[in-house]
């Protein structure tokens, strides 16, 4: 029988031992940083959230038992893991991060709201259904409010397959009769609809071309999760990715490439606190854009094969950053290094160029000292050299690993509230903190009203 879900924060799941986060009337938590020490010592990264959330359902493709190494514990995974068991895949853990999917229980591919409201990568489910069952019913996705996020182009792709979408009282119904592999070019550089169309046209009747397809590494570790089952896809990591369906995936083993936005952001935390961090499993090639602008920022940055060392020994200086998709300076550091750059000498430029509303963070920074203006896209950041601690409430994910980034340089003593968010994308994040010194714990905060979406 399949567990309900309940309305506890956190929710002890029989079948895995991962944590899931779920936001109903009961406590929430906080962090309480008391700031002001150097971050030292050695941090190992967990696997990527952002591959995980796209390989996760892509399991389901396989007409055999998958096993998925290096999977973070964090509470979109949970969530991703959650909604396969619900839908009847036979989920288990065989190691701390490692998961082992049989799928082939699943008959009826439908998400509800219930469960599609807590995640953005809930969306995932519409291409790997379309994929295996060739229909699909999933609600729209919740996930982080970080302005309009219109899913047209996934759709596009879906339409261009040979599906017909419609919206039918919040839930998004798609039915093929055959999936033909076509040419599809996005309007935008997309992440979700390059993975949606990968998932949907694996297995579709001849070769689909992406065109300005996605690049960013976790668009390359599906291909390599999906073609280690059998799959034929070329070209990923570049702006044409060709697809050539096949008619059946085989199980997998697979371990998850390590996240490159955890490793980032222990990378500005380590220089935030002018501290002396080794970063291990990382990929350092999937960090340059992060290491180039920390360079200009003044900070010492060392790579070797796996693992990266960020120091400090000199003053933090300005800068300008624009995100962009990848191999640009991506939007989910950029709340992070503006944070950094609070810290820096002069006046620095951000500009926000992927989602429409990503500064909500800067007004919390405000209560911190911070001196920050936004207008539309783009923040001006007037260096104010410290932080002082202060409460604020985390408004997304990446906002709010920047507050705690700014607690820990702080001086004081500094409450986040909602951290749920944080949990979302990164694993273990206060002891992984705690081992490099920081001052931070967890506490629970009674009685607060009912959050809506993750
Ligand atoms: N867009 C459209 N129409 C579409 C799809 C996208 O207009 O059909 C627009 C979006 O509104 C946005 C831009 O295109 O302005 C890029 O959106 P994209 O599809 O690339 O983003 P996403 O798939 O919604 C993923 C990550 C985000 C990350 C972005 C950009 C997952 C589950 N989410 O979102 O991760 O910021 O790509 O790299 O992979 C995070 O981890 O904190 C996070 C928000």
């Amino acid at each position: 029988m399949r567990l309900k879900y309940t309305s506890a924060v956190h929710l002890n799941i029989e079948f895995i031992s991962f944590k899931a986060v779920y936001i109903g009337e009961k406590n929430l938590e906080k962090f309480i940083i008391k700031g002001g020490r150097r971050l030292q010592g050695e941090v190992e990264i967990s696997g990527a959230k952002n591959a995980a959330v796209a390989i996760i359902p892509a399991a389901i493709l396989s007409d055999e038992p998958c096993v998925l190494e290096n999977v973070p514990n964090i509470s979109d995974v949970s969530i991703s893991l959650r909604i396969l068991y619900e839908m009847g895949a036979d989920v288990k853990f065989i190691g701390k991060n490692t998961v082992r999917i049989d799928a082939s229980g699943i008959k009826d591919p439908v998400v509800p709201y219930e469960m599609a409201k807590h995640m953005r990568a809930s969306y995932y489910f519409l291409g790997t259904f379309l994929g295996k069952f060739k229909r699909a019913r999933v609600a729209m996705p919740g996930g982080c409010y970080l302005g309009d996020r219109p899913i047209d182009q996934h759709l596009k792709a879906f339409s261009t397959l040979g599906a017909s979408c419609t919206l039918d009282h919040g839930m998004i119904d798609i039915q093929a009769e055959t999936l033909l592999g076509s040419q599809i070019y996005f309007d935008m550089v997309t992440v979700g609809a390059t993975i949606n169309t990968m998932l949907a046209a694996v297995k579709a009747t001849g070769m689909t071309v992406i065109e300005n397809a996605a690049k960013e590494p976790h668009i390359v570790d599906l291909a390599n999760f999906l073609n280690s089952m059998g799959a034929d896809i070329m070209g990923a990591g570049t702006d044409v990715i060709k697809i050539r369906g096949v008619k059946k995936l085989k199980g997998t083993t697979y371990a998850i490439i390590p996240d490159q936005i955890e490793a980032g952001t222990f990378m500005v935390a380590a220089a935030a606190t002018k501290g002396d961090v080794l970063i291990k499993n990382v990929i350092p090639k999937h960090l340059e854009s992060i290491t180039a602008k920390l360079e200009k920022i003044g900070v010492n940055v060392e790579e070797f094969d796996d693992s990266i060392r960020i120091s400090v020994d000199g003053p933090l200086v300005k800068t300008s950053i624009k995100t962009m998709p990848h191999p640009g300076f991506p939007t989910d550091m950029q709340p992070q290094i503006s944070t950094l750059l609070c810290l820096a000498e002069g006046t620095s430029i951000v500009t926000e160029s992927i989602f429409d509303n990503r500064f909500r963070y800067v007004d919390e920074l405000r209560r911190m000292g911070a001196n920050v203006s936004v207008d539309g896209k783009v923040a001006v950041i007037e260096g104010v050299g410290s932080f002082m601690g202060a409460p604020v409430t985390a408004p997304d994910l990446r906002a709010g690993a920047a507050l705690v980034i700014a607690g820990l340089a702080a001086k004081g003593v500094t409450e986040i509230e909602d951290i749920y968010h944080i949990e979302r994308g990164y694993e273990s994040f206060e002891e992984k903190l705690r081992s490099l010194g920081a001052d931070i714990e967890k506490k629970s905060v009674p009685g607060v009203a009912v959050r809506k979406a993750l």
